[in-house]
């Protein structure tokens, strides 16, 4: 007799009487196990993998109930388990080539805009918004979350993600994991773990150090995932440490179950999974199964637990996981279907907010801005502002209603030639809005395809704006950090021609400026999303004040980063798939830097940035005074010492420890204050930021500390020194 399926029936008699214990129960933990013990083997095997449901994959039939998108993962509807339906990503329900959704979505901001604002509750709104979408367009599950920290700036996902700061992407990606997941749908956070860069993704091997990675990039994924308390957590394409990040003992097991106690379930990337052994090193689903070379966790799954106690616990503990966060968000209770109603216009303005706090004013010579509106002569050049703005690749792109309004093609003839290109949203072209700014101007705009026609044009004009791209995709990093196509020239040739030239910057990451000396002033705009065009206006005419301070390091050189050549770039042929590199060994030693990438590498060698992360003007002024620091705790007043209202971002760094220098952002708050007003802040500092990961914890030495408040990382106040004791702890 089979005890397992006598097992299940009696439970199922439970399950279909309503069990008192089970009815009462709401706690996800019981209600999974209850479920799990009810089930056949062979139901044990169908949550446990899922399909990329997109009609011209081969070999897929989209199955019954599935919406086109990333995933779909089949219920039990015996035991009242939903289908899975899963999209993308952090930037917007994605639309991917067209291939997703009949329409479009609200286009949030990238993630580095998101990154700019420094504003927790912002992100928090900003995941509200784009759940909300995903749940009216039928999907109970965002792929979204991603919060690799930006250890590459020519990595070419950069523009997904939220910054090179531990703390400052924790922080946010759970404030906005939280909000996505208050639409009772499960949003993952991803990639896990250490995915640093595209050229070979599928087999680059991350090293670092236990104790490296626990003070950095996973530090970020165990905040974020405190914050947000995601459902799932996508493992990542790469190695870390020789084993693949989806079968990894040592990431799954040891430091994200084991150590952090995390409930909900790892799901695979796409293409990730490489042998059943996978769910023995604690992946719990295979998403787009057929992306690998089978179906592991079907079949295979159900006859290895039959013959193999190990895998039998597993496949048990895969389902009660997978169910917990089914239940934790009660996905059960709150059915998802396509067709729901969705306000466009309010999502539309949450995105406006995001970027208009998300604009960095990097350099305003004599204050050439915020623009007078009774300028007369505007001379605006490049960057498609006569068309709409710049969004990245892959498969967060989002596409507005109507798609793209220009596609520019990348060529080639491989099967991503037609998929992949460089995109603009359909948001008021800057050209546009900064015409409706500037009544009683002559705005004019040349292509910037010809750069003497464009000196031509920036001649005869009071003011010169240049506006230039970095677009970015999944799966291609890029060489240098130089603008593409010529761009470079043609900025030095304008802001030859008219020194009061002005340049606004979409790019996805950070880039070099061998012309800023010649420039009146540089806003980075990102890419910054459906009402990108008006946010860029606002800040230009002074309608907005910036208030956006760099999530990244903008190097003075490729020279200064730990790894001047990108691992692998001088070896591999770009195949947006990452799949070279097995045989090639490649490895990326993220022990060069360890835990201090960015501005920490910068003050741990004594380099200087062309912008340091933090760093933001105001068309206002600020001054911070009177820190005091008392054990874990921080307080200061921010002061507004010019003459319009404004927001800053108060940095609160860790400058030394008994061990020496050491530089750590330690805490942070966007303060708005209106002319001279003064507000006191207080903050509580992360402890994990002051200590150092060793013998399997967290310890903080007794001794001397020093704190200073900082405008951004290498401009900092005066510091105060703080005595901590001694203390050690787990988690
Ligand atoms: C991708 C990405 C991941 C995305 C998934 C589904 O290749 O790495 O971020 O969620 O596939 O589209």
């Amino acid at each position: 007799m089979n005890l397992h399926r006598t097992g299940s029936a009696i439970a199922l008699v439970f399950v279909a009487l309503g069990s008192p214990l089970l009815a009462q129960s709401q706690d996800p933990a019981a209600r999974a196990a209850a479920t799990e013990a009810a089930m056949t083997d062979e139901e044990r095997v169908v949550i446990t993998n899922g399909v990329m449901p997109l009609p011209f994959l081969p070999g897929v039939k989209v199955p019954e109930g599935a919406v086109p998108g990333a995933g779909f993962v089949p219920g039990i509807p015996r035991l009242g388990i939903p289908n899975l339906t899963e999209t993308d990503a952090s930037l917007g329900v994605s639309y991917v080539m067209g291939l997703r959704g009949p329409e479009g979505a609200t286009a949030l901001p990238s993630g580095t805009a998101m990154g700019s604002t420094w504003n927790v509750e912002l992100m928090r709104r900003g995941g509200a918004m784009i759940g909300s979408e995903a749940r009216a367009k039928g999907f109970n599950v965002l792929l979204a979350g991603g919060v690799n920290l930006m250890r590459d700036p020519r990595n070419g996902r950069t523009f997904e993600y939220l910054g090179e700061d531990p703390l400052h992407s924790g922080l946010l990606g759970g404030a906005a994991i939280a909000g996505i997941q208050s639409n009772h749908i499960i949003s993952t956070v991803k990639h896990f773990a250490l995915n640093g860069q595209e050229t070979a993704r599928n087999f680059v091997n991350s090293k670092i150090t236990d104790a490296n990675a626990r003070e950095s990039d996973l530090l970020a994924f165990k905040i974020a995932i405190e914050r947000g308390q995601p459902g799932s957590v996508m493992c990542a394409y790469n190695r870390v440490n020789d084993a693949q990040a989806c079968g990894n003992d040592y990431l799954l097991n040891q430091v994200l179950k084991r150590d952090w106690g995390y409930k909900g379930f790892v799901m695979s990337d796409w293409g990730a999974v490489h042998g059943l052994d996978f769910a023995l090193k604690g992946l719990d689903q295979q998403s787009g199964a057929q992306l690998d070379p089978k179906v592991f966790f079907g079949k295979d799954l159900l006859e290895a637990a039959a013959r193999d106690p190990a895998y039998r616990e597993r496949m048990r503990d895969m389902n009660r996981r997978i169910l917990y966060a089914i239940y934790a968000a009660n996905l059960d209770k709150h059915p998802v279907s396509p067709g729901g109603a969705i306000d466009r216009k309010a999502n539309a303005d949450i995105a406006e907010e995001v970027a208009r706090q998300g604009i960095v004013l990097l350099r305003n010579r004599g204050n050439a801005l915020p623009l007078a509106a009774t300028v007369k002569r505007i001379a605006v050049i490049g960057g498609y502002a006569d068309t709409g703005v710049l969004s990245g690749a892959g498969s967060s792109q989002v596409h507005g209603d109507g798609g793209a309004a220009a596609t520019v093609s990348l060529g080639g003839t491989g099967p991503f030639a037609a998929l992949i290109s460089e995109q603009y949203h359909r948001s008021t072209p800057p050209l546009d809005a900064i015409k409706a700014r500037a009544r009683d101007a002559k705005v004019t705009f040349r292509t910037g395809a010809y750069i003497t026609d464009a000196v031509a044009s920036a001649s005869k004009a009071d003011v010169a704006i240049v506006f230039a791209n970095q677009w970015q995709t999944e799966g291609l990093d890029q060489p240098d950090l130089s603008l593409p196509r010529g761009q470079d020239a043609l900025i030095a040739a304008v802001a030859a021609a008219n020194p009061n030239t002005i340049v606004v910057l979409q790019t996805g990451s950070a880039v070099a400026m061998p012309w800023l000396e010649q420039t009146a002033a540089v806003v980075e705009a990102w890419y910054p999303g459906v009402r990108g065009g008006e946010a860029i206006a606002a800040v230009l005419f002074g309608e907005t004040n910036p208030s956006g301070r760099l999530p990244i390091t903008f190097p003075a050189s490729i020279a200064d980063l730990p790894r001047p050549k990108l691992d692998g770039s001088d070896t591999i042929e770009p195949d947006f798939q990452g799949r070279a590199g097995a045989e090639l060994g490649l490895e990326a030693d993220y022990d060069i830097e360890g835990s201090d990438l960015g501005y920490r590498w910068n003050a741990r060698t004594g380099r200087k940035a062309l912008f340091p992360f933090g760093h933001g003007l105001s068309y206002t002024s600020f001054e911070s005074s009177g820190l005091k620091v008392a054990g874990m705790k921080a307080s200061f007043t921010v002061t507004n010492t010019g003459q319009r209202e404004g927001a800053t971002v108060a940095q609160l760094y860790m400058v030394a420890t008994p061990g020496g220098p050491q530089q750590r952002l330690a805490g942070f708050r966007k303060v708005s204050l209106k002319p001279g007003e003064s507000r006191k802040v207080a903050l509580e500092i992360e402890p994990r930021i002051v200590a150092e990961w060793e013998n399997g914890g967290w310890s903080i030495a007794g001794g001397e500390y020093r704190f200073a408040l900082g405008d951004d990382a290498e401009n900092l106040g005066q510091p105060v020194t703080v005595k901590l004791p001694a203390r050690r702890w787990a988690k």
